[in-house]
């Protein structure tokens, strides 16, 4: 009997490259080699009607969904719908990317371990919007790419992958955007497959730490 698939979903406000990008290295691929399931891209929800990574799963036969707060009383109800949403689907990993909103506690405890956000710099520095921008502005020699769980803060939970890139100045921007973006297309599928192929887990002593068995 085949493997049943480890059934992703990816939560957008945007334009949806690394939506783009899981869509075209981990969709339909294989866990791990010598197994049978594979990984699918089950449902893609966005905050925004007017979001062009819907587009993408559209073109990719991949199920959309729009959950703006505007259309439910507040912020906690549209999380429960989301939320319903997802657990319909039977979603294994929800995986922000480029979400631009908070998600509750609620919604937080009812995905705990289950959902990881990829953000644009080496986390804790840098955290929430504009993170380019604002290494650049304290002059950080450094930045780059983090995969982490999401807990109830922001840009907070434990770190499943990061990677670096080194900064010179005087820096240009749109260049050092197409270089962290470069980054996050790669990372951010190796995590889920990671993930997927069940090679991650907290550590029990510490649960800010990921330990990751990272054989290939
Ligand atoms: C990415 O830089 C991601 O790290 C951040 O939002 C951006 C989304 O880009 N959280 P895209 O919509 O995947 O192109």
């Amino acid at each position: 009997m085949a493997t049943p698939p480890f059934r992703v979903a990816v939560l957008i406000s945007g334009t949806g490259t690394n939506l783009q990008a899981l869509l075209d290295t981990v969709h339909g691929q294989r866990v791990a080699p010598e197994g049978t399931a594979t990984i699918q891209i089950a449902a893609v929800a966005s905050s925004r009607p007017d979001a062009p990574g819907l587009e993408r799963a559209g073109r990719a036969g991949v199920e959309t969904a729009v959950f703006a707060i505007s259309d439910h009383p507040d912020r906690a109800a549209r999380d429960r719908a989301l939320g319903d949403w997802l657990e319909e689907r039977g979603i294994d990993l929800v995986v922000l990317a480029g979400f631009m909103e908070m998600l509750g506690p609620e919604f937080v405890g009812r995905f705990r371990n289950r959902m990881v956000n990829v953000h644009p710099s080496l986390l804790p520095a840098f955290p929430g919007v504009g993170a380019i921008e604002q290494a650049v502005e304290h002059g950080a020699r450094v930045t780059g790419v983090t995969v982490h769980f999401v807990d109830e803060h922001l840009d907070n939970g434990p770190i499943v992958a990061q990677e670096a890139l080194e900064l010179s100045y005087p820096a240009r921007i749109a260049e050092i955007e197409q270089r962290v973006h470069a980054l996050e297309h790669r990372l951010l599928p190796r995590a889920v497959r990671l993930i997927a192929a069940g090679r991650v887990r907290i550590d029990p002593h510490n649960p800010r730490v990921v330990l990751v068995d990272n054989v290939d």
